[in-house]
């Protein structure tokens, strides 16, 4: 690297962020905009976790914690992960809490990355993943999801990307920005291909309570190969977005010690009382995380419906997260090339106010499409397929 030149220059700002300051800027000058660009959970925190969280605060939980989480909420993931998601995680020792999902994939991708290492990861990908790999020194090696057999992240196509430099892989179910959802049969030869060259899997599970038409979740981690980092977030699961409350789990010690000088030295320790509000999320009941992933299959049903009325786009059925993924269609007038998704995305911002992110965003692979968030309140999901419907359809 050339004197004056810095790694932190190789990110990009934020493709999504940038949308959103544009439709907010509208918003300020009194347009009607209709917020489908980001993944942020509408709904409020459940009460029985804020009214933990504002004791915790009366009762003067202000101070530092442990840099890796405190013990009853070390205790009560661990449990959690066991009983619920299946994975032998060892003692709450091998659980660290994190500063949201985003915090978890720093630590592990600097933990594990030696500069020029190789991550494999699905191509489209949500876009921090990547970045995170380049922030460790690390090389993003993208496998190639095709829309022709539904965007299916597989392992013939991992193993075409493994060099001898390849360090590990990243899976994510359900995936963003796709939506799709990788069963239990679909995990295995992706773990035995992990085993075979001696590879970390990093095993993204952000969205593991957004399922919809009755699927069930598998944790990778559950499926018996040891070798597997699993990252999960209260952002989405107890829409704790703000609150910032993350964790993983692995079972091997050096990498734990290591994630856990990283998060010494970046956080110290998540916000105090988010880690009792979080305690009370994991041991309360569960109720609204399934009434919310109720609420998401209305929006994604409200905008899969409209979205097939629509011409000029070829839309995947989400299979869970709160992502709806489009081919943008050559004949749409507006189609420059390669770029037809920031074209349509200026397209929807100005015509409509409606808030999307240019598929080119998540990768190569995602150039020509565009991901609709429906995380946004329902009525605004219903009102917007509504719009595209009359926009685009014949
Ligand atoms: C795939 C994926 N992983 C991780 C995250 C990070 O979640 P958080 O940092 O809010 O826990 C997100 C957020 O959108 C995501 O889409």
């Amino acid at each position: 690297m050339e004197r004056g030149e810095h790694l932190v220059d190789s990110i990009a700002v934020g493709g999504i962020v940038t949308v959103r300051d544009r439709l907010l800027e509208k918003q300020s000058q009194g347009k009607k905009v209709y917020r489908l660009e980001s993944g942020d959970p509408s709904f409020p925190v459940p009460e029985h976790i804020r009214e933990a969280i504002k004791k915790a605060l009366d009762e003067g939980h202000t101070h530092y914690t442990s840099g890796a989480g405190i013990k009853p909420l070390r205790e009560a993931i661990h449990r959690k992960l066991v009983e619920e998601n299946r994975i032998p995680v060892k003692d709450p020792g091998h659980v660290l809490v994190t500063n949201g999902a985003m915090n978890a994939l720093y630590i592990a991708f600097h933990a594990l990355v030696q500069p020029g290492d190789e991550i494999i990861m699905p191509d489209p990908t949500w876009t921090e993943t990547a970045d995170n790999v380049i922030l460790a020194g690390g090389v993003p090696v993208r496998a190639r999801l095709d829309c022709g057999d539904g965007y299916r992240y597989g392992a013939e196509a991992i193993e075409a990307a493994v060099t001898p430099r390849t360090r590990a892989v990243v899976i994510n179910t359900p995936h963003n920005p796709t939506g799709m959802v990788l069963r239990r049969e679909e995990l295995i030869p992706i773990l035995r291909l992990a085993e075979r060259h001696g590879l970390w899997v990093i095993s993204d599970e952000a969205y593991e309570h957004v399922l919809f038409d009755g699927r069930k979740h598998v944790s990778a981690a559950s499926l018996g190969y040891e070798r597997v980092l699993s990252i999960f977030s209260m952002s989405k699961s107890y829409a704790m977005s703000g609150l910032r409350l993350g964790y993983l789990s692995c079972n091997d010690d050096r990498l734990v010690e290591r994630m856990a000088k990283l998060l010494r030295c970046t956080i110290n320790g998540v916000n105090s009382a988010t880690q009792i509000g979080a305690i009370a999320a994991l041991t309360g009941p569960q109720d609204a995380t399934s009434r919310m992933a109720e609420e998401y299959q209305v929006r994604r049903d409200a905008l899969w419906e409209g979205l097939q009325e629509v011409r000029v786009l070829h839309s995947f059925r989400p299979q869970g997260a709160f992502y709806l993924w489009a081919r943008i269609d050559e004949s749409w007038e507006g189609y420059a090339g390669m770029r037809g998704g920031r074209a349509m995305t200026e397209c929807l911002i100005e015509e409509t106010g409606i808030g999307s992110v240019p598929g080119e965003v998540f990768g190569p692979a995602g150039a020509g499409h565009i991901r609709f968030a429906f995380s946004c309140p329902t009525d605004q999901v219903v009102a917007a397929a509504a719009i595209l419907k009359r926009r685009w359809a014949d």
